[in-house]
């Protein structure tokens, strides 16, 4: 009789637990979909987590469980824990600037659609071939700036669909022939800023996708021949800063797509000539800061399609040589800046270039430019600042091609009073031209009037020769005799004075036919 309402009692009392269970769950279930830590920023409709700055030290787990996308960036977590497994929707995680040490095995088994994972500048000094497992769908891995050291087999054998790779700013000096293995799908990978001694060329000679090799930056003092084998899809290749003081002739044998090749930084005593001559379709070529000291004739020879061309920062280099570019009809921009001894350019160097438009030749030894150098008024950007110029009447024609630009100052070091002056637009009389010289003033005067004396005693010879004739005639005769006369008038200007109306000439008929002058240093 007792016992049922007790049981009865109890019965109810679980029930009651129960509801309270559930409101209980359904209430954390609520507060977690809306749960955001301090200092980030939750939105349920992206379904993005942004904790920038935000002084964690674990990774948040109570978040919305559909999230795509979490930034976590500067912050200062310790350990990849857990928590990603709560988060089986994430497409992007950025884990840049912590103070990750390890990544455990497994850690993103659960991220099977993740495709971007970023962990730049941490600590990272450890992979296995199990940290990455499960990550099929990843295409962008950043491990720029960790502590990796060596790159064993099979490391990256889960990245089946990676693209894009980032191991740069570590410091690796081995890498094992099977570190890339199924990286077939990989089209750009950074190793640049290591400590590798060669390039590891049985590990990237699978890569056949590859389209850009960053790897300057490193140790390797030469290229041996056939270095970069079974790369035929590369597109860019990197070799800034890596010592090398020499380029074995077969170095780019193979690399029969580049378009891109950057060398500056090394060096070489003088361009790679034949080495270069194996890229056929180069496009754009970087060499700046090696230790050549002259661009010589020929020096770009077999590169047909090089378009754009960058030497700067050679502290030796003293001359481009006439024949320089003279297989480069397709070149569009030279780039020759801060060459600090960099003073002559052989008349003819720049000859034959139909495609020039951007001629940059800032800040070099210069101390003066030749207007038969190249056809200035068709360049669209042109950039002659910081050279020593001398200023005087041989440079007037540069006044004037200046002044047809919205450009920066190009300014005079030497005479003493013209020091500091912007060259555009300087009159004649300024850079001592035609009539500032007296001698030469009183030579001018003295031909003209020898010159008018002269026609006049002709003209008189004429009348009275032919009297007749001439007094018929006369009308018919005045304007072009006056022509004539004008023409006469001209000639007594020195050439100097000539060239710059040709050049004042030929500029406005540039104004009229529209062409807008182009800033001097756009870069
Ligand atoms: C992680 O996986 C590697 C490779 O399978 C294994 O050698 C290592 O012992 C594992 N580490 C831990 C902590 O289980
Ligand atoms: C560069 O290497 C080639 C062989 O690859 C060698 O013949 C040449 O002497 C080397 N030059 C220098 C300057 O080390």
């Amino acid at each position: 009789m007792f016992r049922l309402p007790w049981v009865s009692r109890r019965h109810s009392a679980s029930k009651l637990h129960l509801v309270m269970l559930l409101a209980a769950v359904l209430n954390s279930v609520e507060t977690a979909a809306t749960f955001c830590p301090n200092g980030c920023d939750c939105d349920d409709e992206t379904l993005v987590v942004s904790c920038v700055q935000a002084n964690l030290e674990v990774i948040p787990i109570a978040l919305n469980p559909s999230i795509q996308r979490i930034v976590l960036k500067e912050n200062r977590i310790k350990i990849v824990d857990a928590a990603f497994q709560f988060y089986g929707d994430l497409r992007n995680v950025d884990l840049s600037n912590n103070h990750l040490v390890t990544i455990p095995n497994n850690s993103f088994e659960a991220q099977k659609q993740l495709v971007e994972l970023h962990l730049k500048h941490n600590k990272i000094s450890a992979l296995t071939e199990r940290t990455f497992q499960g990550l099929k769908s990843l295409t962008v891995l950043n491990l720029r700036d960790n502590y990796l050291e060596i790159l064993k087999n099979g490391l990256f054998t889960s990245l089946t669909k990676l693209e894009e790779l980032d191991l740069g700013q570590n410091r690796i000096s081995r890498v094992d022939p099977e570190a890339f293995q199924r990286l077939g799908s990989l089209r750009v990978l950074y190793l640049d800023d290591n400590q590798l001694r060669g390039i590891p060329s049985p590990a990237l000679s699978p890569l056949n996708a590859l389209a850009e090799l960053h790897i300057g930056l490193n140790a390797f003092s030469s290229l041996p021949d056939d270095g970069f084998n079974g790369l035929s899809r590369l597109a860019v290749l990197d070799v800034t800063g890596a010592g090398l003081d020499n380029v074995s002739e077969g170095a780019f044998r193979g690399l029969n797509a580049l378009r891109n090749l950057k060398l500056g930084g090394n060096k070489l005593r003088e361009v790679p000539t034949r080495q270069l001559a194996t890229l056929p379709r180069l496009e754009d070529l970087t060499l700046g800061q090696n230790d050549f000291t002259a661009l010589r004739a020929g020096a770009f020879h077999g590169l047909s399609n090089l378009k754009r061309l960058e030497v700067c920062g050679a502290k030796l280099l003293t001359t481009v040589e006439r024949g320089a570019f003279n297989d480069n009809a397709n070149l569009e921009s030279i780039s020759l800046n801060s060459n600090k001894r960099l003073v002559s350019m052989e008349d003819g160097a720049l000859a034959g270039l139909p495609n020039l438009r951007h001629l940059m030749l800032r800040d070099n030894a210069f101390v003066t430019f030749s207007e038969s150098l190249v056809a200035w008024g068709e360049l669209r950007r042109l950039d002659l600042g910081e050279n020593p110029l001398v200023c005087d009447c041989e440079l007037h024609w540069l006044s004037e091609v200046l002044a047809a630009r919205n450009s920066t100052p190009v300014v005079c070091a030497e005479p003493q009073d013209l020091r500091g002056k912007s060259l555009k637009g300087m009159a004649p009389d300024e850079l001592g031209c035609a009539f500032s010289d007296p001698r030469r003033q009183a030579l001018v005067a003295t031909l003209g009037g020898a010159g008018l004396v002269l026609f006049a005693g002709l003209a008189l010879l004429l009348y009275y020769r032919c009297r007749r004739r001439v007094r018929d005639a006369l009308k018919d005769y005045k304007n072009r005799a006056i022509s004539r006369k004008e023409h006469e008038y001209q000639k007594t200007f020195s050439d100097d004075e000539y060239i710059v109306r040709a050049a004042h000439a030929q500029q406005q008929a540039q104004v009229a036919a529209g062409i807008k002058p182009i800033p001097v240093t756009e870069l």
